[in-house]
């Protein structure tokens, strides 16, 4: 599947709309992601805060409670991702004002230079148009001010795919393919931040070895990646898909649960003075 293939097929926001709910819960990893980018930004009066792929917030909370900003913008393709986020608003008393806006990176239509921090995280590696996401939150920002973004990493969860080879169910093409189209390593992202104009501070990537239960990494699966699916396949199958595989996941897990390598590509740039 390429970048093409991936976006004909996907209807990324509303494949997360029917995940939604579930998010927060399935996807542990990610807050602990969000919170390294936003811990690892550079100091800075970051007033005007913008969040691409937001999702339910987790990125927002995490420079609200560093940087306490005036102001924060949340774009999401996902109507179901923003609201949860407005209800975590509703019952947190953070003195800031978020607008929250339903649009594609592509189209976020925001006034340029607007903007002292720009993050996205766990989002950038479903922008079918990495390139052209990168040059549209560079176009954000004001001259000095910083982008971070965090992303699934290359060579990772290939036990997963190796767990697909046995599973017999035409979605399995569909998980398989999407590793490669979604994945990116540190010079792919240093071209794309170079391509918008923007100084790499500092592109690292996290490789790690995890155990979970198979029930766990499934769970986090089905959240992340229902889009896919949507179009070719209706519920009933998705669920044969799913019980399919996590057969094949317990076979593989041993005592300690379902062991699989991550990789996070991380990346923070600076907008030039
Ligand atoms: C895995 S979630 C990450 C959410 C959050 N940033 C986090 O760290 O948990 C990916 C989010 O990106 C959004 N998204 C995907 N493609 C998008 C696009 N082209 N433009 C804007 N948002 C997009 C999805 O709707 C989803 O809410």
């Amino acid at each position: 599947m390429n970048e093409h293939e991936l976006r004909a097929v996907a209807d990324v926001g509303e494949g997360f709309s029917s995940t939604a709910k579930d998010y927060d819960r399935g996807v542990r990893f990610n807050i602990a992601g969000g919170q390294r980018l936003v811990m690892s930004l550079p100091d800075g009066d970051h007033r005007r805060v913008l969040d691409v792929g937001c999702g339910t917030g987790l990125a927002s909370l995490a420079m609200m409670a560093r940087f306490h900003p005036d102001h924060v913008t949340g774009v999401d393709t996902s109507r179901g991702m923003l609201d949860e986020f407005a209800a975590k608003l509703h019952q947190s008393d953070a003195q800031v004002e978020v607008e929250l806006k339903q649009a594609d990176v592509l189209h976020m239509g925001i006034a340029p230079g607007t903007y002292d921090a720009v993050v996205s995280t766990m989002a950038f590696h479903w922008f079918p148009d990495k390139a052209g996401a990168t040059r549209a939150m560079g176009d954000a920002l004001r001259p000095g001010g910083v982008l971070g973004v965090l992303c699934s990493g290359r060579h990772a969860e290939h036990e997963f795919r190796e767990v697909l080879a046995r599973v017999d169910h035409p979605g399995v093409a569909v998980w398989d393919a999407v590793f490669d189209a979604v994945q990116r390593d540190i010079p792919e992202m240093e071209e794309y931040v170079r391509g918008a104009g923007l100084e790499p501070l500092d592109i690292w990537m996290e490789r790690r070895i995890r155990r979970v239960p198979p029930a766990e990494y499934l769970e986090r699966m089905r959240v992340v990646t229902r889009h896919l699916f949507q179009a070719q396949f209706n519920d009933d199958e998705i669920a044969d898909l799913h019980a399919r595989t996590a057969a094949e996941m317990h076979a593989a897990a041993g005592a300690d649960g379902f062991e699989y390598t991550f990789t996070k590509l991380y990346a923070i740039a600076r907008k030039p003075a």
